[in-house]
């Protein structure tokens, strides 16, 4: 079957009523007329991650948003992450098969709460988590991923006070790793993360003692003292590659894939309770409706699009670290004409 724009049917419900495989089919048709690439999020229900043409974690998202040559861009994943594809291909459409799923930590922090902190800090760097708001991400100096968030606490000069927002636990770690006492932590966590705790931990090792323990540095402090390896869930992907038994510290999403990829290996989540209901709002049929109905589009502010580039921008090209600002942009800083930005080129 190939779709067409006159068999479209109303509502996300209409295709909730059509098979599977015809869901499947009616996506793929509709993404090569669209020219459109499926950019999913490694928490995405199994069945979506099946069709999504690029997975990976936020860093490797952000990577294919800003490098595809697709006119369109589906994002599955959660709005932060739309957003962030937004502002990275501002001249593509960029679409999300459920407007509602949001990511509770990013709402943790407004641009009015955290001008209000940067007012009580002047001169401190702002680091911006990518699971933040567009409008935050343009306050902010720069942005880190969970797979880069030390080193871009590292590019920072040591003297310079640092806000970071929105993980505390994202903050703990980086703090940790990098000797820094002057982080100042938003007090936002991931509820999926956060609920994680040692005895589950413990009971896991118990039934796996061979099995290497593996956690997402949004856990707490306690957690990610007893695990083996700290690392976003890119990270993880790769750890399931060369390893034969794991415990995932992570969302249930992830270890369902793996487990499917790799059905020999013993694979198990450090809590079965680890999921995220905000990036299972995504299903097939409302991928299919989305297609067929090029909605929902995510659109932005020009100057929150400008100021978010920025920081996300100087994230990806971190390799350089710490560059000091320009004598121009250190005389208009002086003058209070320029937000005083981290420096990194
Ligand atoms: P990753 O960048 O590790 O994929 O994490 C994103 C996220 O939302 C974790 O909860
Ligand atoms: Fe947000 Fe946590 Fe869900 Fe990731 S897992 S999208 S941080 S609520």
């Amino acid at each position: 079957m190939s779709s067409t724009l006159t068999d479209r049917l109303e509502t996300p419900l209409d295709y909730a009523a059509l098979p599977a495989d015809a869901l499947v089919e009616r996506i793929r048709a509709r993404k090569e007329e669209l020219n459109a690439v499926i950019l999913g999020h490694n928490y995405q229900r199994v069945e979506i991650q099946e069709v999504s043409d690029y997975l990976g974690d936020s860093l490797g998202l952000s990577q294919e948003a800003a490098d595809t040559e697709a006119d369109v861009i589906v994002f599955c994943g959660v709005h932060f992450m739309a957003e962030t594809a937004k502002v990275l291909s501002p001249e593509k459409t960029v679409l999300m098969p459920d407007l509602r799923a949001g990511c509770p930590m990013a709402d943790f922090v407004t641009g009015d709460a955290l001008r209000r902190l940067q007012a009580q800090h002047p001169g401190a760097a702002t680091v911006a988590y990518v699971n933040s708001t567009a409008e935050v991400k343009a306050l902010s100096d720069i942005c880190c991923t969970s797979s880069n968030a030390v080193r871009v606490v590292e590019s920072i000069p040591e003297d310079r006070t640092i806000l970071f927002v929105p993980d505390r636990n994202l903050a703990a770690y980086a703090a940790e790793q990098t000797g820094r006492e002057n982080i100042v932590a938003w007090d936002g966590y991931c509820y999926v993360h956060d609920d994680m705790v040692l005895e589950e931990l413990a009971a896991a090792r118990r039934a796996h003692p061979e099995a290497k323990v593996v956690v997402h540095p949004e856990a707490r402090a306690d957690l990610l003292e007893q695990a083996d390896i700290v690392t976003s869930t890119a990270g993880m992907v790769d750890i399931a590659e060369r390893e034969e038994a794991v415990i995932f510290g992570t969302e249930r999403g992830l270890v369902d894939r793996m487990k499917k990829r790799f059905p020999l290996k013993t694979f198990v989540p450090l809590s079965g309770a680890a999921i995220c209901g905000n990036m299972k709002m995504n299903t097939l049929a409302k991928l299919a409706w989305c297609l067929d109905h090029r909605q929902h589009e995510v659109t932005l502010d020009p100057s929150v699009q400008e100021g978010a580039a920025r920081a996300l921008q100087r994230m990806l090209d971190l390799s350089g670290g710490w560059t000091p600002p320009s004598e121009e942009e250190a005389r208009l800083e002086a003058a209070g004409l320029r937000s005083s930005g981290c420096g990194c080129a």
